[in-house]
């Protein structure tokens, strides 16, 4: 069996018949991902394994997670408690499924990304934020520049710019390693 067979089964699992919703999101994940993964040449078992585990613990209860976690991540959670769900799913892949660095990356990174990111990390993140069930206004704008541009960096820059400038518009704290990267790839894209 494939690692994605395998992501599949126990996503679907988790939230078949519970949570719709949050399957279709998973699901469209991994139709975006798969799509940019052919386009860049990237794994797509790895593409498809990381869409269906990345918001594997999306609902989980984190009240244990300082078992899991180290303490600087436990300490980065609970100042950013997005991150929970990210860094709880990375783990829970490597308890379930297998040990690749790269698809526990793009798991635990998925929701703003990192520097020097690989192109299956900057995929699942971009995928998130595009993914054809995705109605926000942000992010119908995001996937028609990334489908009509197939740019990956673009597509990174810009979900950044937008997420960026609506956490400003509601007051929210911003990550710092959120503005590194949006930084990193306003460079890349030359703007
Ligand atoms: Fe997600």
């Amino acid at each position: 069996m494939q690692s994605s067979d395998l992501a599949l089964k126990l996503v679907k699992e988790k939230y078949q018949g519970g949570n719709q919703k949050r399957l279709n999101h998973i699901l469209g994940v991994a139709k975006m991902a798969s799509y940019l993964a052919k386009l860049y040449g990237v794994d797509i078992n790895k593409a498809l394994t990381a869409a269906y585990m990345h918001d594997y613990c999306k609902y989980d209860d984190f009240s244990d997670a300082d078992k899991i976690l180290t303490k600087e991540e436990y300490a980065e959670c609970k100042e950013y408690p997005f991150l929970f769900h990210a860094y709880l799913s990375a783990y829970k892949y490597k308890e379930l499924i297998g040990s690749d660095l790269d698809i526990f990356n793009a798991i635990y990174n998925h929701v703003f990304g990192r520097c020097g990111m690989s192109l299956l990390e900057a995929i699942i993140m971009v995928s998130d934020f595009t993914e054809e069930n995705r109605e926000y206004d942000s992010c119908i704008e995001c996937r028609k520049l990334l489908l009509e541009t197939k740019d990956l960096n673009l597509g990174v820059y810009k979900s950044l710019e937008l997420t960026i400038a609506h956490l400003k518009k509601e007051n929210l704290s911003i990550h710092p390693r959120q503005l590194e990267v949006f930084n990193e790839y306003k460079r890349k894209v030359n703007l």
